[in-house]
């Protein structure tokens, strides 16, 4: 059965970018599985989102048949972004290490796609219930240290943080594909491929 699939770009490097050559593996892999396969591309490096400002936020807290020509347009990326993560089945986001934490590209459009009301809500037990309910995420993230395992393994806040917000968002199968140690002789040889030798698309 064809899939439609979003790759999420955050990386700012064009081809030499690892985490962008990891996603394009993991899309490989997903058609072989699902041929016919649709993919969408959003590169957030290219054409970032904006930090949010407090008129879109106020707009977002504007009921929609009350929102102004003005307030309507401040929030269409937005509400663009949304419609195209409904419309997936598949994400494939590319998340590197930048100090420990994802590029702020990806934080700010996580921040446009996080709206109270429309893509989660608290239920009447005061937990959180998202919209992207039933899709797959994949993460194809790297890095110049290793963080699955040793004295670093606490300094991952990608993938802590991803699972989470994610997760909020209702979508919580999620598997990380990491090409991890790219600076450290003896394991960045291999760190590429070891990253694609553990894909397994289900
Ligand atoms: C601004 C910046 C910050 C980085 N911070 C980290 C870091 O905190 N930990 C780490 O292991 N690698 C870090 N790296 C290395 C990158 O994660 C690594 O180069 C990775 O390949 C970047 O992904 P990309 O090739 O898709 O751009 C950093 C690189 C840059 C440019």
């Amino acid at each position: 059965m064809a899939k439609k699939v979003l790759h999420l770009i955050s990386s700012p490097q064009l081809e030499t970018s690892v985490t962008k050559k990891l996603g394009n593996v993991i899309i490989e892999k997903i058609q072989e599985k699902y041929p016919d396969s649709i993919v969408k591309e959003r590169n957030l490096a290219e054409e970032s989102f904006p930090h949010l400002d407090g008129f879109q936020i106020g707009s977002w807290f504007t009921p929609a048949e009350n929102r102004s020509a003005e307030q309507a347009a401040a929030i269409k990326l937005s509400d663009d972004a949304v419609a195209e993560m409904h419309e997936a089945d598949i994400y494939v986001i590319g998340a590197p290490f930048y100090n420990f934490a994802i590029p702020s590209t990806l934080k700010a459009y996580l921040d446009h796609i996080t709206r109270p009301g429309l893509t989660f809500r608290f239920n009447e037990q005061g937990q959180p219930e998202g919209a992207f309910k039933n899709k797959k995420a994949y993460i194809a993230t790297a890095s110049s240290g290793v963080y699955t395992q040793g004295p670093t393994q606490s300094w991952d806040y990608v993938s802590p943080y991803l699972t989470f917000m994610l997760g909020f968002l209702g979508i919580t199968d999620i598997s990380f594909v990491r090409a991890e140690g790219l600076r450290l002789p003896g394991i960045k040889e291999t760190a590429f491929e070891r990253g694609v030798e553990s894909i397994v698309i289900d």
